[in-house]
């Protein structure tokens, strides 16, 4: 028998990077699926615009399994996670896919932040469809607070929601742990995916300021409303699923050439 073939969406991301190495060393043929592909790859890639479906029916040609890691957090989230997924859905039907992945995110049905309520309107779109599908929620990666944090860097003082709650986990070992889900059969809402610890954004900060050798004062940035108090109650975590083994000091310290 052929070996399955997968179309992986939001191939140039994060999570797509690490995960499209992953899928072809389990002896998955991978083809890779973003608006902008790399100009020269030996791999195969489509173009894929997911808010009007360019590239759709050419992406999803001879599909057995999609892994749907496109997302748009700082632009239009609903027209390419909800609307977006919609249409990939509709496509993965009429191609008979058998497994459908969805990579979601830990709290998404807790915490009411826009990019999360449209998360959740597609978990809720794949189970309403004849597809066969997977959904694994992941808490944030390293490389997100990392972000997040360096950006704060710049600043004189750090504000921060000191109290939040995060449980981050290092993008490789989300990608190792969701490529077990990536098989013909479908495995429905699955167990969530998370870093080794859970610690407040404040203790977060503060390795990072010890890390590259910052003493600016960290000042607690005080957030009203239910997204903050979902992330300060914990929603975003899930402290009995500790899959990945990496904590957020050692990432840090292999990645330091990333310093702000
Ligand atoms: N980052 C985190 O901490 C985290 C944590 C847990 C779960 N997740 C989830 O993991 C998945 C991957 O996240 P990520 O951080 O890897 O995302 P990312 O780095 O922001 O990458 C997003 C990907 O989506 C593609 N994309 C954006 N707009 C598109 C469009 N209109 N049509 C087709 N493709 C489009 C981008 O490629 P082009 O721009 O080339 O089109 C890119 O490949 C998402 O579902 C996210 O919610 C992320």
């Amino acid at each position: 028998m052929a070996e399955p073939h997968v179309l992986l969406t939001g191939a140039t991301g994060t999570l797509g990077q690490t995960l499209r190495p992953e899928l072809a060393a389990d002896g998955l043929t991978v083809r890779a699926a973003s608006r902008s592909p790399p100009p020269e790859t030996a791999d195969e890639w489509v173009t894929l615009d997911l808010t009007d479906g360019t590239g759709l029916e050419r992406a999803l040609e001879g599909v057995d399994i999609v892994v749907h890691a496109a997302t748009a957090p700082r632009g239009d989230s609903e027209a390419v996670d909800v609307r977006g997924t919609e249409r990939l859905l509709e496509a993965a039907a009429d191609s008979g896919v058998s497994n459908f992945v969805y990579v979601s995110i830990v709290g998404v049905d807790q915490i009411p932040y826009s990019y999360y309520e449209h998360k959740l309107a597609a978990e809720r779109a794949i189970e309403s469809s004849p597809v066969p599908s997977t959904i694994v929620r992941i808490t944030q990666f390293h490389s997100f607070v990392f972000d997040l944090l360096s950006t704060i860097a710049r600043l004189p003082v750090w504000p921060l929601p000191t109290a939040f709650q995060l449980q981050p986990i290092a993008v490789d070992e989300a990608g190792t742990a969701l490529t077990d889900y990536v098989t013909l059969e479908p495995h429905g809402r699955c167990a969530p995916l998370g870093g080794p610890h859970v610690h407040s954004l404040g203790d977060l900060a503060r390795a990072y300021r010890a890390e590259h050798g910052h003493w600016r004062p960290i000042i607690r940035l005080p957030l009203p409303g239910a997204v903050a108090s979902g992330f300060r109650a914990g929603a975003a975590t899930c402290p009995n699923r500790t899959v990945g083994t990496t904590s957020w000091n050692a990432w840090m310290a292999t990645h330091s050439d990333k310093t702000s």
